[in-house]
């Protein structure tokens, strides 16, 4: 048996890398003011197969299936259609305030792997829902930017501007046809965009060093005026407030929800440079999913690309290991008083001979080994060895708590 393709295993010993960032992360979250929401891994067909959503990633890389009761259903490729499918049904709106909500989850997308990219992944993001204006992209932002600083990571922001759905609109019959003239020396896939989304093949590694793509009309060039005034302000205020950030007038999305600001986040993943996150402003995603219109905005990164730009975590150290001589010497209580001053406690499970129990406690690297046999504990007095200096003291439960915290 092996496990499916695209997908990982986080073995125990991988494990506080995650807890880690995920503590870290909620004290952000938190001190913005987001609340965390959790929605379920599957959600109908067609909550993310919207009749305006053509983005291949939605197309052609879910994971859709049939249950026992014939249902459609989709395993979510992203959070945030959910989240807002969440907030219709649960009428979130009613009291017409702005939503913040955080979030950390699983998502499945039938990709190729390769390095950074899985079939299932896991994401951590906001949403900021009910908010429109400027003030807002730019605390979406500011809450990247310190992501990044409180986590250490170098990357850099990029931004751009679709426009309004009109404005984007526009563009888009503008960039078919200016492209359609260059079909020749188009590649394979901006040829299929070109009929579906051709929008993204502003986003093509394989053609965007010729003349003709240098060239092309950018979404910046046909905004309204009030689309781009708010760009320029947005950018204001991030040169205000030592905001690093880089215009980039090719970059739009893999999803089709986005109207007026973009953004993406480029690290150096083992060497390559890599999105760990992206988002955007998505003006009608709510009204699509059957609520009243509303202005959101939200990004999302990927954990597993976040975490490969971060030194490992390691497990904290055993505190105690509780060795038991017999089983008349076994003692309950005095394991639950360690847990419960704090310290974390393993026990041995059998009975054997002291050499072979210190070998084996010693493998788990504890800080302490109390040897605890029919006498000690009739006395109350224990053995307390220190596992580096092997250094062994007989004392009380009391005294012996206060050694190994005040070690720590
Ligand atoms: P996205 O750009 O599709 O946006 O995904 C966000 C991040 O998830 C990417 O930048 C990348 O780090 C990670 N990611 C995506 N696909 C994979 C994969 N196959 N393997 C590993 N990591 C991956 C969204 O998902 C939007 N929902 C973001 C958003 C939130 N927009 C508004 N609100």
């Amino acid at each position: 048996m092996t496990k499916v393709k695209g997908t990982y295993d986080v073995l125990p010993s991988e494990s506080a890398n995650w807890q880690n960032l995920e503590a870290k992360l909620r004290k952000i979250f938190l001190s913005f003011g987001y609340q965390e929401i959790r929605t379920p891994i599957m959600e109908y067909y067609e909550t993310i197969h919207r009749h305006n959503e053509d983005s291949d990633m939605v197309k052609k890389e879910t994971y859709d299936f049939l249950d026992h009761g014939e249902r459609r259903l989709t395993l979510r490729p992203e959070l945030t259609a959910g989240i807002i499918r969440s907030y219709v049904e649960n009428k979130l709106y009613v009291d017409n305030d702005v939503t913040r909500v955080f979030y950390m989850g699983a998502n499945f997308r039938y990709e190729r792997p390769q390095k950074g990219r899985f079939r299932q992944f896991s994401q951590f993001g906001v949403e900021l829902i009910n908010a429109s204006g400027t003030l807002a992209d730019a605390e979406i932002i500011i809450l990247i930017s310190t992501i990044l600083k409180k986590l250490k990571i170098k990357a850099q922001i990029n931004i751009n501007s679709l426009g309004d759905q009109d404005s984007r609109n526009h563009f888009k019959t503008i960039i078919k046809e200016y492209f359609s003239h260059y079909q020749d020396h188009l590649c394979g896939d901006c040829l299929q965009r070109l009929e579906v989304n051709p929008l993204r093949i502003l986003d093509c590694k394989v053609d965007n060093h010729q003349d003709f793509f240098l060239n092309c009309p950018k979404p910046l060039d046909f905004l309204n005026a009030e689309s781009q005034a708010n760009f320029v302000k947005l950018q204001k205020i991030l040169d205000n407030n030592q905001i690093a950030y880089q215009v980039n007038k090719n970059l739009v999305r893999g999803l089709d929800y986005y109207d007026e600001l973009v953004f993406e986040i480029i690290s150096q993943v083992e060497g390559t440079p890599l999105a760990i996150g992206g988002g955007g402003r998505y003006n009608n995603l709510v009204s699509d999913l059957g609520g009243p219109a509303t202005q959101a905005i939200g990004f999302a990164f990927g954990f597993e690309r976040v975490l490969s730009c971060l030194p490992p975590t390691k497990n904290k150290p055993l505190d105690v290991y509780c060795l038991f001589l017999e089983e008349g010497s076994l003692d309950y209580p005095l394991l639950n008083t360690l847990r419960q001053a704090g310290l974390q406690v393993k026990s041995n499970l059998l009975i054997a001979p002291l050499s072979k129990l210190l070998a084996k406690a010693y493998r788990d690297n504890p800080r302490y080994i109390i040897v605890v046999g029919s006498d000690e504990k009739a006395q109350g007095l224990y053995s307390l060895r220190n596992a580096t200096t092997k250094e062994q003291i007989q004392t009380n439960l009391p005294n012996l708590i206060k050694i190994i915290k005040e070690n720590k």
